[in-house]
Protein backbone atom coordinates (compact mmCIF):
# COMPACT_ATOMS: atom_id res chain seq x y z
CA UNK A 1 0.00 0.00 0.00
CA UNK A 2 1.27 3.35 -1.71
CA UNK A 3 1.71 5.87 1.86
CA UNK A 4 3.55 8.93 2.16
CA UNK A 5 6.04 8.68 5.63
CA UNK A 6 9.31 11.16 3.69
CA UNK A 7 9.11 13.69 1.18
CA UNK A 8 11.43 11.37 -0.57
CA UNK A 9 9.24 8.27 -1.03
CA UNK A 10 7.70 10.87 -3.92
CA UNK A 11 10.02 10.98 -7.19
CA UNK A 12 11.05 14.54 -8.43
CA UNK A 13 8.73 13.60 -11.43
CA UNK A 14 5.67 12.43 -9.07
CA UNK A 15 6.30 15.91 -7.44
CA UNK A 16 6.66 17.83 -10.72
CA UNK A 17 2.75 15.94 -11.58
CA UNK A 18 1.68 16.82 -8.40
CA UNK A 19 2.25 20.42 -8.55
CA UNK A 20 1.39 20.14 -12.46
CA UNK A 21 -2.13 18.28 -11.07
CA UNK A 22 -2.69 20.95 -7.71
CA UNK A 23 -2.74 24.14 -10.88
CA UNK A 24 -5.38 22.31 -12.76
CA UNK A 25 -7.61 22.01 -9.67
CA UNK A 26 -6.69 25.51 -9.08
CA UNK A 27 -7.60 26.29 -13.04
CA UNK A 28 -10.47 23.83 -13.51
CA UNK A 29 -12.33 22.86 -9.63
CA UNK A 30 -15.51 21.59 -10.96
CA UNK A 31 -13.40 18.95 -12.84
CA UNK A 32 -12.49 17.74 -9.34
CA UNK A 33 -15.41 18.27 -7.40
CA UNK A 34 -16.77 14.72 -7.37
CA UNK A 35 -13.41 12.91 -7.57
CA UNK A 36 -13.76 11.40 -4.29
CA UNK A 37 -17.15 10.54 -3.68
CA UNK A 38 -18.34 7.74 -1.38
CA UNK A 39 -14.76 8.13 0.05
CA UNK A 40 -13.63 8.92 3.10
CA UNK A 41 -10.82 10.42 4.76
CA UNK A 42 -9.81 10.12 8.58
CA UNK A 43 -7.67 12.84 9.85
CA UNK A 44 -6.01 11.65 13.43
CA UNK A 45 -4.45 14.25 14.99
CA UNK A 46 -2.73 13.51 18.24
CA UNK A 47 -1.04 17.04 18.01
CA UNK A 48 -2.57 20.66 17.37
CA UNK A 49 -3.38 22.05 14.24
CA UNK A 50 -5.24 24.13 12.09
CA UNK A 51 -3.57 24.46 8.67
CA UNK A 52 -2.82 20.60 8.12
CA UNK A 53 -5.87 19.33 9.49
CA UNK A 54 -8.08 21.67 7.99
CA UNK A 55 -6.71 21.99 4.68
CA UNK A 56 -6.76 18.22 4.50
CA UNK A 57 -10.33 17.88 5.73
CA UNK A 58 -11.28 21.34 2.65
CA UNK A 59 -9.02 18.93 0.28
CA UNK A 60 -11.80 16.00 1.12
CA UNK A 61 -14.51 17.76 0.47
CA UNK A 62 -13.84 19.90 -2.19
CA UNK A 63 -13.11 16.51 -4.31
CA UNK A 64 -16.63 15.73 -2.71
CA UNK A 65 -15.41 12.92 -0.30
CA UNK A 66 -16.18 12.85 3.44
CA UNK A 67 -14.38 13.42 6.59
CA UNK A 68 -14.14 11.55 9.92
CA UNK A 69 -11.74 11.63 12.84
CA UNK A 70 -10.24 13.49 16.00
CA UNK A 71 -8.49 16.60 17.05
CA UNK A 72 -6.40 15.95 19.79
CA UNK A 73 -5.33 12.45 21.58
CA UNK A 74 -7.44 13.12 25.02
CA UNK A 75 -10.56 12.41 22.68
CA UNK A 76 -9.13 9.33 21.36
CA UNK A 77 -8.21 5.80 22.92
CA UNK A 78 -4.40 6.85 22.68
CA UNK A 79 -5.95 8.68 26.18
CA UNK A 80 -6.59 5.35 27.54
CA UNK A 81 -3.25 3.70 26.15
CA UNK A 82 -3.91 2.53 22.75
CA UNK A 83 -1.09 2.10 20.37
CA UNK A 84 -0.71 4.00 17.16
CA UNK A 85 -0.25 0.61 15.37
CA UNK A 86 -3.69 -0.72 16.76
CA UNK A 87 -5.71 2.66 16.05
CA UNK A 88 -4.02 2.47 12.24
CA UNK A 89 -5.86 -1.18 12.04
CA UNK A 90 -8.98 0.23 13.46
CA UNK A 91 -9.58 3.28 11.34
CA UNK A 92 -8.42 1.17 8.87
CA UNK A 93 -12.08 -0.32 8.54
CA UNK A 94 -13.46 3.17 8.45
CA UNK A 95 -11.84 5.12 6.12
CA UNK A 96 -10.15 4.88 3.20
CA UNK A 97 -7.13 6.96 3.18
CA UNK A 98 -5.44 8.22 6.96
CA UNK A 99 -4.02 11.57 7.47
CA UNK A 100 -2.19 11.37 10.82
CA UNK A 101 -0.46 14.19 13.15
CA UNK A 102 1.75 12.92 16.08
CA UNK A 103 4.17 14.00 18.66
CA UNK A 104 6.16 11.17 18.33
CA UNK A 105 9.36 11.18 16.01
CA UNK A 106 8.14 7.55 13.53
CA UNK A 107 4.86 7.21 14.36
CA UNK A 108 3.98 7.96 10.84
CA UNK A 109 5.77 5.21 9.43
CA UNK A 110 4.55 2.51 12.51
CA UNK A 111 0.75 3.87 11.06
CA UNK A 112 0.91 2.83 7.73
CA UNK A 113 3.02 -0.35 8.26
CA UNK A 114 -0.37 -1.30 10.20
CA UNK A 115 -2.89 0.35 8.11
CA UNK A 116 -4.70 -1.39 5.25
CA UNK A 117 -4.96 2.37 3.59
CA UNK A 118 -2.88 5.00 2.42
CA UNK A 119 -1.34 6.85 5.41
CA UNK A 120 -0.36 10.23 5.03
CA UNK A 121 2.31 11.93 7.62
CA UNK A 122 0.90 15.18 8.64
CA UNK A 123 3.61 15.82 10.59
CA UNK A 124 5.80 13.43 13.21
CA UNK A 125 7.11 15.07 15.98
CA UNK A 126 10.02 16.81 15.11
CA UNK A 127 11.24 14.58 12.16
CA UNK A 128 9.59 15.31 8.91
CA UNK A 129 6.20 16.94 7.52
CA UNK A 130 5.75 15.93 3.92
CA UNK A 131 2.85 17.73 2.99
CA UNK A 132 4.08 20.79 4.09
CA UNK A 133 6.92 20.82 2.00
CA UNK A 134 4.11 19.77 -0.58
CA UNK A 135 2.26 23.47 -0.12
CA UNK A 136 5.84 24.77 0.23
CA UNK A 137 6.60 23.80 -3.57
CA UNK A 138 3.53 25.07 -5.32
CA UNK A 139 4.49 28.32 -3.34
CA UNK A 140 8.09 28.17 -4.67
CA UNK A 141 6.52 27.33 -8.24
CA UNK A 142 4.12 30.16 -8.10
CA UNK A 143 6.18 32.89 -6.95
CA UNK A 144 9.70 31.70 -8.54
CA UNK A 145 8.11 30.27 -12.01
CA UNK A 146 10.61 27.55 -11.13
CA UNK A 147 12.34 25.16 -8.76
CA UNK A 148 16.31 25.34 -9.78
CA UNK A 149 18.85 27.79 -9.14
CA UNK A 150 17.26 29.10 -5.81
CA UNK A 151 19.58 30.07 -2.86
CA UNK A 152 17.35 29.23 0.06
CA UNK A 153 17.50 30.91 3.42
CA UNK A 154 15.98 28.15 6.30
CA UNK A 155 15.90 30.44 9.18
CA UNK A 156 14.90 29.63 12.50
CA UNK A 157 14.24 26.30 14.40
CA UNK A 158 16.47 23.99 12.10
CA UNK A 159 16.73 21.30 14.97
CA UNK A 160 12.80 20.81 15.76
CA UNK A 161 11.15 22.70 12.76
CA UNK A 162 10.06 19.50 10.70
CA UNK A 163 8.81 21.35 7.95
CA UNK A 164 12.69 22.15 6.78
CA UNK A 165 14.11 18.49 7.22
CA UNK A 166 11.47 17.81 4.39
CA UNK A 167 11.76 20.86 2.77
CA UNK A 168 16.06 19.82 2.11
CA UNK A 169 15.05 16.48 0.68
CA UNK A 170 12.64 17.98 -1.64
CA UNK A 171 14.79 20.88 -3.06
CA UNK A 172 18.32 18.91 -2.70
CA UNK A 173 16.83 17.25 -5.78
CA UNK A 174 16.80 20.05 -8.34
CA UNK A 175 19.30 21.76 -10.22
CA UNK A 176 21.57 25.06 -8.65
CA UNK A 177 20.00 24.54 -5.33
CA UNK A 178 21.61 26.28 -2.23
CA UNK A 179 20.94 26.57 1.29
CA UNK A 180 21.92 29.18 4.13
CA UNK A 181 21.23 27.69 7.13
CA UNK A 182 20.79 30.55 9.96
CA UNK A 183 20.29 29.40 13.24
CA UNK A 184 21.64 29.59 16.67
CA UNK A 185 24.04 27.41 17.93
CA UNK A 186 22.00 25.10 19.74
CA UNK A 187 19.29 24.92 16.87
CA UNK A 188 21.36 23.89 14.30
CA UNK A 189 19.86 21.41 11.48
CA UNK A 190 20.25 17.70 12.33
CA UNK A 191 23.48 15.50 11.56
CA UNK A 192 21.27 13.07 9.33
CA UNK A 193 19.83 16.11 6.79
CA UNK A 194 23.39 17.87 6.89
CA UNK A 195 25.03 14.23 5.58
CA UNK A 196 22.43 13.87 3.18
CA UNK A 197 23.65 17.35 1.45
CA UNK A 198 27.22 16.70 1.84
CA UNK A 199 26.63 13.27 0.06
CA UNK A 200 24.52 14.97 -2.92
CA UNK A 201 27.34 17.58 -2.74
CA UNK A 202 24.79 20.00 -2.34
CA UNK A 203 26.05 23.67 -1.12
CA UNK A 204 25.16 24.80 2.14
CA UNK A 205 26.52 27.28 4.94
CA UNK A 206 25.59 27.39 8.36
CA UNK A 207 25.46 30.81 10.17
CA UNK A 208 23.76 32.73 13.19
CA UNK A 209 23.48 36.14 11.10
CA UNK A 210 20.16 36.73 9.18
CA UNK A 211 21.31 40.45 8.54
CA UNK A 212 24.32 38.90 6.59
CA UNK A 213 22.52 36.00 4.71
CA UNK A 214 19.43 37.77 3.52
CA UNK A 215 20.61 40.21 0.67
CA UNK A 216 21.92 36.09 -1.12
CA UNK A 217 18.51 34.81 -0.84
CA UNK A 218 15.82 33.74 -3.50
CA UNK A 219 13.42 32.77 -0.68
CA UNK A 220 13.92 32.97 2.79
CA UNK A 221 12.01 30.05 5.02
CA UNK A 222 11.51 31.34 8.97
CA UNK A 223 10.44 28.92 11.39
CA UNK A 224 8.76 29.05 14.77
CA UNK A 225 11.16 28.18 17.66
CA UNK A 226 9.42 24.88 18.46
CA UNK A 227 8.48 25.77 22.40
CA UNK A 228 6.80 22.27 22.44
CA UNK A 229 9.86 20.11 21.61
CA UNK A 230 12.09 21.68 24.42
CA UNK A 231 13.26 19.06 26.66
CA UNK A 232 14.62 22.69 29.28
CA UNK A 233 11.91 25.62 28.93
CA UNK A 234 14.53 27.55 30.27
CA UNK A 235 16.43 26.90 27.03
CA UNK A 236 13.21 27.76 24.97
CA UNK A 237 12.67 31.14 26.79
CA UNK A 238 16.80 31.92 26.14
CA UNK A 239 16.07 30.97 22.28
CA UNK A 240 12.41 31.83 21.47
CA UNK A 241 13.32 35.52 20.47
CA UNK A 242 16.17 34.62 18.22
CA UNK A 243 14.93 35.87 14.94
CA UNK A 244 12.55 38.85 13.82
CA UNK A 245 12.05 39.53 10.46
CA UNK A 246 10.99 43.34 9.80
CA UNK A 247 10.58 45.32 6.88
CA UNK A 248 14.04 47.48 7.91
CA UNK A 249 15.66 43.33 7.21
CA UNK A 250 13.41 43.40 4.46
CA UNK A 251 15.03 46.45 3.22
CA UNK A 252 18.11 44.54 2.48
CA UNK A 253 16.79 41.64 0.31
CA UNK A 254 16.24 40.90 -3.24
CA UNK A 255 12.81 42.70 -4.99
CA UNK A 256 12.04 39.11 -5.89
CA UNK A 257 12.90 37.12 -2.87
CA UNK A 258 9.76 35.44 -1.47
CA UNK A 259 9.01 34.94 2.33
CA UNK A 260 7.73 31.28 3.67
CA UNK A 261 6.77 30.40 6.64
CA UNK A 262 4.77 26.95 7.33
CA UNK A 263 2.50 29.03 10.32
CA UNK A 264 1.99 29.63 12.63
CA UNK A 265 3.75 32.11 13.70
CA UNK A 266 4.61 33.56 17.16
CA UNK A 267 6.85 36.62 16.65
CA UNK A 268 9.71 35.26 14.12
CA UNK A 269 7.30 37.68 11.27
CA UNK A 270 6.54 41.23 12.62
CA UNK A 271 2.75 41.45 10.95
CA UNK A 272 4.31 45.07 9.30
CA UNK A 273 6.25 43.19 6.70
CA UNK A 274 2.58 40.72 6.07
CA UNK A 275 1.50 44.14 3.23
CA UNK A 276 4.88 43.31 1.66
CA UNK A 277 4.41 42.25 -1.77
CA UNK A 278 7.26 39.21 -0.80
CA UNK A 279 4.92 38.18 2.24
CA UNK A 280 4.18 34.66 0.29
CA UNK A 281 3.12 32.78 3.84
CA UNK A 282 -0.73 33.23 3.18
CA UNK A 283 -1.09 32.65 0.00
CA UNK A 284 1.51 29.17 0.97
CA UNK A 285 -1.45 27.87 3.42
CA UNK A 286 -4.17 28.00 0.64
CA UNK A 287 -1.40 26.58 -1.80
CA UNK A 288 -0.95 23.74 0.83
CA UNK A 289 -4.83 22.58 0.32
CA UNK A 290 -4.53 22.43 -3.80
CA UNK A 291 -1.68 20.10 -2.92
CA UNK A 292 -3.41 17.78 -0.51
CA UNK A 293 -5.92 17.37 -3.07
CA UNK A 294 -3.54 16.23 -5.63
CA UNK A 295 -1.85 14.08 -2.99
CA UNK A 296 -5.07 12.38 -2.03
CA UNK A 297 -6.45 11.83 -5.58
CA UNK A 298 -3.09 9.86 -6.36
CA UNK A 299 -2.48 7.92 -2.88
CA UNK A 300 -6.70 6.84 -3.51
CA UNK A 301 -5.66 5.95 -7.36
CA UNK A 302 -2.55 3.92 -6.70
CA UNK A 303 -4.48 1.93 -3.70
CA UNK A 304 -6.53 0.44 -6.35
CA UNK A 305 -3.34 -1.27 -7.86
CA UNK A 306 -1.69 -3.94 -6.19
CA UNK A 307 2.22 -2.99 -4.77
CA UNK A 308 4.86 -4.55 -4.15
CA UNK A 309 7.22 -2.53 -2.14
CA UNK A 310 10.75 -3.32 -1.22
CA UNK A 311 11.64 -3.35 1.98
CA UNK A 312 14.87 -2.63 3.70
CA UNK A 313 17.31 -5.00 5.15
CA UNK A 314 17.01 -4.93 8.89
CA UNK A 315 19.39 -5.13 11.43
CA UNK A 316 16.96 -6.01 14.89
CA UNK A 317 18.27 -6.02 18.08
CA UNK A 318 21.83 -4.96 18.10
CA UNK A 319 21.58 -1.37 18.81
CA UNK A 320 18.86 0.77 20.77
CA UNK A 321 17.44 4.24 19.45
CA UNK A 322 19.32 6.76 21.98
CA UNK A 323 16.25 9.53 20.58
CA UNK A 324 14.06 9.71 23.36
CA UNK A 325 11.40 11.11 20.92
CA UNK A 326 11.54 8.46 18.86
CA UNK A 327 7.87 6.22 18.54
CA UNK A 328 10.26 3.01 19.99
CA UNK A 329 10.00 4.32 23.26
CA UNK A 330 6.68 4.21 24.05
CA UNK A 331 4.53 1.75 21.45
CA UNK A 332 4.31 -1.72 22.68
CA UNK A 333 6.94 -4.21 21.42
CA UNK A 334 8.06 -2.10 18.64
CA UNK A 335 11.31 -3.89 17.38
CA UNK A 336 14.40 -1.68 17.83
CA UNK A 337 15.19 -2.27 13.80
CA UNK A 338 18.00 -0.24 11.91
CA UNK A 339 18.56 -0.12 8.52
CA UNK A 340 21.87 0.62 7.00
CA UNK A 341 22.27 4.16 5.28
CA UNK A 342 24.44 5.95 4.09
CA UNK A 343 28.79 5.38 4.70
CA UNK A 344 28.42 2.10 6.87
CA UNK A 345 25.73 4.09 9.41
CA UNK A 346 22.80 2.49 10.67
CA UNK A 347 19.95 4.38 11.24
CA UNK A 348 16.42 4.00 13.23
CA UNK A 349 13.97 2.33 10.63
CA UNK A 350 11.08 5.05 12.26
CA UNK A 351 13.14 8.36 13.39
CA UNK A 352 16.28 7.98 11.80
CA UNK A 353 18.34 8.71 14.06
CA UNK A 354 22.18 7.17 13.89
CA UNK A 355 23.08 3.89 16.01
CA UNK A 356 25.95 4.61 18.42
C1 LIG B 1 4.19 23.36 11.13
C2 LIG B 1 4.23 22.04 11.87
O1 LIG B 1 3.20 21.60 12.40
O2 LIG B 1 5.30 21.46 11.87
N1 LIG B 1 2.90 23.86 10.96
C3 LIG B 1 2.16 23.47 9.89
O3 LIG B 1 1.85 22.31 9.72
N2 LIG B 1 1.86 24.40 8.98
C4 LIG B 1 5.13 24.36 11.68
C5 LIG B 1 5.05 24.72 13.13
O4 LIG B 1 4.24 24.19 13.89
O5 LIG B 1 5.84 25.57 13.53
Amino acid sequence: MRSLIDILDLSVRELDELTDRALDIIAHPEKYAHACEGKKLATLFFEPSTRTRLSFEAAMYELGGHVLGFSEAASSSAAKGESVADTAKIVSCYADIIAMRHPRDGAAYVAAHNAAVPVINAGDGGHCHPTQTLADLLTIWREMGRFDHLTIGLCGDLKYGRTVHSLVGAMSRYEGTRFVLISPEALRMPDYVLQSMDRQGIPYAETADLDGAIPGLDILYMTRIQRERFADPAQYERLKDSYVLTPEKMAAAKETMAVLHPLPRVNEISVTVDADPRAAYFRQALNGKYMRMALILKLLDEAKMPTASAEPELVLGRYRCRNRRCICQTEQELAQAFRLAENGVYRCLYCETAAE
